[in-house]
């Protein structure tokens, strides 16, 4: 099956993932500092529910349309937020910078994550804490939407695996209830993750 094209789905006027955070986030940042890398942010309604938090928010996705979307979202919501049109194959943030990292439903082939995962630990600051949620391998069998390649998708086996150098705080596969924009409706099988960098 072929992937998506970003900034074509992201034309559309709806918001494809909806405006409301997701909820695994929202559940969670309070235990993010500022500043906040989010990786594949999309259009933004992630980094808006973080920004209206207090948090400073560094939002980097490959979709220019998408980071369009998201700052035209922020500044209807009063905040704002610094934006990076980046491929993350090639994306290499800086050591001991950030107080979050947030990765929601971005997912990634494992070259790719091979390379930026031990990079998104690095550019926490001890202490920080990265958050990620994503579709998990056994989402293959459902249709509630996620990648169809299995390499695209987590266990709870590869993110002990690749992110080394976090204490967990949580590691669970579960099933639940997603209902975040039409493209994420429906039972889903997800990969969730909190992970402490050590002080
Ligand atoms: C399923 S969407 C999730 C968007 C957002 N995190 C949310 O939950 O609303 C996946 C996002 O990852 C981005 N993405 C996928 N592969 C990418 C890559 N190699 N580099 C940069 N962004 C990428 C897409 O542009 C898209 O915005």
């Amino acid at each position: 099956m072929s992937r998506p094209d970003w900034n074509a789905r992201f034309s559309e006027s709806e918001f494809a993932y909806g405006t409301e955070p997701n909820s695994f986030l929202a559940e969670n940042a309070n235990l993010l500092t500022t500043p906040v890398l989010s990786i594949g942010e999309g259009e933004g309604r992630n980094a808006v529910f973080m920004a209206t938090q207090g948090l400073k928010v560094h939002a980097v996705d490959g979709s220019s349309v998408g980071l369009g979307k998201a700052e035209r979202l922020a500044a209807s919501h009063g905040v704002t937020f610094s934006t990076e049109v980046a491929d993350l194959k090639d994306f290499e943030p800086q050591p001991t910078t950030y107080g979050g990292v947030v990765s929601i439903y971005a997912h990634l082939p494992s070259v790719v994550r091979g390379k930026l995962y031990p990079l998104l630990v690095q550019t926490l600051k001890p202490g920080g804490i990265l958050i990620l949620e994503s579709y998990s391998e056994d989402q293959l069998n459902r249709s509630t939407g996620g990648p169809r390649e299995l390499d695209r998708l987590l266990t709870c086996d590869k993110i002990e695996s690749e992110l080394v150098g976090l204490e967990t705080v949580l590691l669970q596969e579960i099933d639940r209830e997603v209902v975040e924009g039409k493209f994420h409706t429906g039972m889903a099988s997800v990969i969730q993750f909190i992970g402490r960098k050590p002080v």
